[in-house]
């Protein structure tokens, strides 16, 4: 297991997040405060922009949304640092 530094930028928090946890059940485990419904991959309303590395499932985020840099966090997990819109 490895930990990956997560820099949430409008709650301005980092967070070590470890790459076999997933990213929003671990913010939220921490005190962060982020939107989020199904908790399932199929909502969307967990989409965040991120820059860096995930390993992301989940049906309701198109191809062209992941190429552009977006990722459900209810369903990804860190595979490097990651800088977080949320
Ligand atoms: S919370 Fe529904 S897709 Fe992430």
């Amino acid at each position: 297991m490895t930990n990956h530094r997560v820099h949430f930028t409008r709650s301005g928090r980092t967070l070590d997040i470890p790459d076999d946890a997933i990213i929003l059940e671990h913010a939220l485990r921490n005190g962060l405060d982020l939107p989020y419904g199904c908790q399932g991959g199929s909502c969307g309303t967990c989409m965040v922009a991120v820059k860096g590395e995930v390993f992301g499932w989940g049906r309701a985020i198109s191809d062209e949304d992941r190429a552009n840099g977006y990722a459900l966090i209810c369903s990804s997990y860190a595979l490097s640092d990651l800088e977080i819109e949320a």
